[in-house]
């Protein structure tokens, strides 16, 4: 069997009490943890996109993006390939998780938590993926509801551009992965609209583009009105991190080994105070 080959069995989840989440407070009765709070700004705007129809409107523009870089599992393996140290019982967290597409591409013998602000998704990836059942949770990357150095990895693709803070969550992604684990973020570069093809298009007209593409106003809005630089803020949160272009130069990998002790954990401040996970 290949590492990519779907595997006979799921392997027995680590109880969510152990990563820090506490079944008395606001668990969901679909296998969903819910620790979602107030959204505003970028959050908002991205809960109501994916929540809402314009993801599904979008997404085969996605697989096409995909198909050009050769298909959907060599372009995801452009960047889980940096978490092929791992161990095959690793537990691990994907941020961002939307309904599991990457489950496909990362070895069933791991166990996967997932985080993401749009319910939707999670329940979409419980359907596709039912043994995710009690392993998500509806919360914000820059707040996430595990305890500290819970995870061998901490890994995002796809979102993280346009995370409403990108400082808080990569600490956050950073604090709840044990020390020497991995950490992996990804995504298309801001503003990708404005390479290859598109700077041919005047920018009035490329303000029609993602419309004419089924996404939303305000997230093509806040797309084309970004002004604040992601790969900035991951080389500060995590000062070891290296860069691998992706995509044929249309995205950035950033991976990195979590460090002891963090450096940005005092002064951004760990958001769980329960003990470690105990995880041999
Ligand atoms: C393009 S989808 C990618 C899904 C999946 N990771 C993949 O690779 O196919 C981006 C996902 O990130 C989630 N997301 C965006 N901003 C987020 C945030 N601040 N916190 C948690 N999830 C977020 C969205 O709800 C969406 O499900």
């Amino acid at each position: 069997m290949t590492r990519l080959d779907p595997p006979p069995t799921d392997p027995a989840p680590v109880p969510a009490r152990d990563l820090g989440l506490d079944p008395t407070l606001g668990r969901q009765a679909d296998g969903i943890w819910e620790r979602i709070g107030p959204l505003t700004g970028r959050n908002q705007v991205a809960a109501t996109f994916y929540d809402g129809p314009g993801w599904n409107r979008f997404r085969p523009w996605e697989r096409l993006f995909l198909g050009f870089q050769g298909g959907a599992r060599r372009a995801r393996r452009q960047i889980l390939r940096h978490l092929d140290p791992l161990p095959a019982d690793a537990l691990v967290l994907e941020v961002g998780i939307g309904d599991g597409e990457n489950l496909r591409f990362t070895p069933a013998t791991w166990t996967t938590y997932g985080a993401d602000l749009a319910r939707s998704q999670l329940l979409g990836c419980i359907r596709r993926s039912p043994s995710m059942s009690d392993r998500l949770v509806w919360a914000e990357a820059e707040s996430l509801p595990f305890a500290d150095t819970s995870f061998d990895a901490c890994y995002s693709i796809g979102g993280f551009t346009y995370f409403g803070d990108h400082a808080r969550a990569l600490s956050e992604m950073a604090r709840v992965t044990r020390p020497g684990g991995l950490l992996v973020v990804a995504d298309e570069l801001p503003q990708i609209h404005r390479y290859g093809i598109g700077r041919l298009i005047p920018r009035k007209l490329m303000r029609f583009g993602p419309r004419l593409l089924g996404v939303d106003p305000d997230f093509a809005s806040m797309v084309f009105d970004f002004a604040a630089d992601p790969e900035a803020a991951i080389k500060l949160a995590w000062p070891g991190a290296t860069r691998h272009a992706i995509w044929t130069g249309l995205g950035y990998c950033y991976s990195a080994v979590r460090p002891e002790p963090l450096s940005t954990r005092e002064s951004l401040g760990g958001t769980s105070d329960a003990g470690p996970l105990h995880h041999p």
